[in-house]
């Protein structure tokens, strides 16, 4: 699992009973990020590979996967990973990264979600699970959940929302993705 952030999505897959997939490492590109810490109690070993130490995104990228490699980890779990990977990624997981976003994709990619969807003053929003290609934000869609916003949201109340609905949805998309139960037909997913 790859976090730069909070990691209450990392706390939901630890908590959850029957993902049926062993979390062997989490990585950080943030040294002390809170999702270091809920690893480390929950007794995940841990990896920070800071951007700062490699001259570019391909060079980080190459660092991310041996880590990933080296801990027998055969998928990627993105939750609020705040950099993108280069393409040596997809080739050496193809369809093998998930990523989270707190908006309706393909409406609203990219770190604004949020606010975006509170500027644009959408009537609802909601959470997409899906897999990373090539371009951000973007790859085949595994799950989407719609959730309302209500005139009086502002981006935390929004976002509060939106993140009690991820944690339920992620849990569910990758124990099918863990299970062997996600065919990918070009952009669809189809859950078997
Ligand atoms: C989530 O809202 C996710 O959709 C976005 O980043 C946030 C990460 O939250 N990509 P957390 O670190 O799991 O609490």
């Amino acid at each position: 699992m790859l976090a730069s952030g909070s990691g209450t999505n990392l706390q939901a897959l630890l908590d959850a009973p029957d993902l049926g997939a062993d979390l062997v490492l989490v990585l950080s590109d943030v040294p002390g990020a809170r999702a270091l810490e809920r690893a480390e109690s929950a007794g995940i070993p841990t990896s920070v590979v800071r951007w700062a130490d490699h001259r570019d995104r391909a060079a980080f990228t190459t660092a991310v996967c041996d880590a990933v490699e080296g801990a027998g980890a055969e998928a990627m779990v993105l939750a609020g990973f705040m950099r993108i990977l280069g393409e040596e990624a997809i080739r050496r997981f193809p369809n093998r990264i998930l990523n989270i976003h707190p908006a309706l994709l393909p409406a609203f990619p990219g770190v604004r979600a949020v606010e975006q969807a509170l500027e644009h003053g959408v009537k609802v929003t909601g959470v997409t699970v899906h897999l990373v290609d090539e371009q951000v934000d973007h790859g085949p869609i595994v799950s989407q959940e719609a959730v309302p916003v209500f005139p009086d949201d502002d981006a935390d109340r929004l976002h509060a929302r939106l993140q009690a609905v991820e944690h339920r949805l992620y849990p569910e998309a990758v124990a099918a993705f863990a299970a062997g139960r996600l065919e990918v037909r070009g952009r669809t997913v189809i859950w078997r």
